[in-house]
């Protein structure tokens, strides 16, 4: 559920109007709801309650500090993957002690910055990895609590580009190996092991693969106690699907997932942890786009906007589908019409759909990508010197601004001409 609805035949933004935030800071902007992002946590939140646990948002999804700001006044943790996912989840006032850093390649000078201001845990992805956060920590005379994500082997069964829980992808380290470096580990100074952490994927509309997955985590945390270790913390990871069309087959919920969750892992008396970012802050947010032209082709007719493939990566890096709909809703009786709806990019796979019902449409009609709030503003680019989009944040009846459009002489004054030139 979101609150992007229509009232009196225009679209809202909780109790804003799209068309006045448009008329105030142009087009394209993304715009996020306050009230979604909010329902969304609370519902996670929820889900794995009464048994001890942490939801700890996955920045990568959407990494604006007011994003994580009204998440944190809930009480979210963060999953970040980088130092600068820390910098603003601090920025955001989250405390170090509720934020976990993940990722396959965190650098020296990462570990350090995040052990010198405070880390829930690291949750740590290869050999290599782990003897240099015990170097790093045992230097500067701290501990690093850490998991390993272990890779269970499963197949997560969405984009490949997306899955990660097979043996064949980057990340983690094999089930196999995982008790003899949880051997290694707890011999290491500078290292506390507090748990196992595992993520097989992302978009996944399925509750199997993650049932076997954790059914797998559930054998290793208790052959892991065996051995000896103090295992108190699961991390789940993320990856629970959302609903981008509203004709398909709804995912599942979040309840359902905790009550799997809690009937697989629930006895254990371990933290519960999870990293979920699209279904927190996916359908929390729009991109809303005008039309620039109307174009006839051959055989069909192209609707050329003026947000592109920099803007919203996703339709042509995975073939993912956006509801697209008009700001405006279609009076009734009005026959849609099927339009190739593209951007202004100079490449072919700048086109978010191909023949797409649409209400007939004008240069200057405002049109919205539906389920934009994760994976959209923080994979934007400049490509063709496309200023990033502003971002602008709603809560009930009030609207601002949260990242504002750069101007063209802050681009170009990022880049500096050698004197030799
Ligand atoms: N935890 C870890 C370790 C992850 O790698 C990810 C996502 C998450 C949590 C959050 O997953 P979520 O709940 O959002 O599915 N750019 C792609 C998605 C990449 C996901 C990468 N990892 C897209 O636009 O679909």
């Amino acid at each position: 559920m979101d609150h992007f609805l229509y009232r009196n035949g225009e679209l809202h933004a909780e109790d804003v109007a799209i068309r006045e935030i448009a008329a105030e800071v142009g087009t394209p902007f993304y715009v996020y709801s306050a009230a979604t992002l909010e329902r969304h946590f609370r519902v996670f939140d929820e889900a794995l309650s009464p048994n001890p646990h942490l939801v700890c948002f996955a920045v990568k999804s959407n990494s604006n500090v007011a994003v994580l700001r009204v998440l944190a006044k809930l009480g979210a943790g963060m999953d970040v993957v980088s130092g600068g996912e820390y910098r603003r989840a601090l920025a955001a006032g989250v405390p170090g002690e509720k934020i976990v850093f993940s990722g396959v390649g965190k650098t020296r000078e990462e570990m350090a910055f995040v052990l010198e201001h405070g880390v829930r845990q690291f949750n740590v992805e290869s050999e290599p990895e782990l003897l240099v956060l015990s170097e790093v920590a045992a230097s500067m005379g701290k501990v690093a609590p850490i998991t390993l994500r272990v890779n269970p082997d499963v197949d997560a069964k969405t984009h490949e580009k997306i899955s990660t829980g097979k043996s064949e992808n980057k990340f983690g380290i094999p089930i196999a190996k995982a008790r003899e470096i949880y051997k290694m580990a707890a011999g290491l100074p500078g290292i506390d092991v507090v748990g196992v952490d595992m993520h097989i994927g992302s978009q996944l509309t399925d509750l199997a693969p993650f049932e076997e997955a954790y059914t797998k985590m559930r054998a290793l945390a208790l052959a892991l106690r065996e051995d000896g270790h103090n295992i108190r913390r699961l991390d789940l990871g993320g990856g629970l699907g959302i609903p981008y069309t509203r004709s398909n087959e709804a995912p599942p919920l979040p309840a359902e997932y905790g009550a799997m969750v809690k009937r697989v892992l629930g006895d254990l008396g371990c933290e519960l942890e999870i990293e979920p970012g699209r279904l927190i802050s996916g359908n929390a947010g729009l991109l809303v786009s005008s039309v620039i032209y109307v174009k006839e082709g051959e055989g069909r007719d192209f609707l050329i906007l003026d947000a592109a493939m920099n803007d919203l990566v996703r339709p042509s890096m995975y073939g993912a589908h956006h509801d697209i709909i008009p700001v405006i809703e279609a009076e009734a009786g009005t026959e849609p019409q099927p339009f190739d709806v593209v951007g202004p990019v100079c490449e072919t796979g700048d086109t978010f759909a191909k023949a797409r019902a649409l209400p007939a449409l004008q240069p200057e009609d405002l049109v919205a990508f539906r389920s934009a709030g994760a994976y959209g503003a923080v994979m934007a680019s400049e490509y063709n010197t496309r200023p990033l989009i502003p971002e602008v944040m709603v809560s009930g009846d009030q609207f601002a601004v949260i990242r504002a459009r750069p101007t063209f002489d802050e681009i170009l004054a990022r880049d500096t001409i050698p004197q030799w030139l």
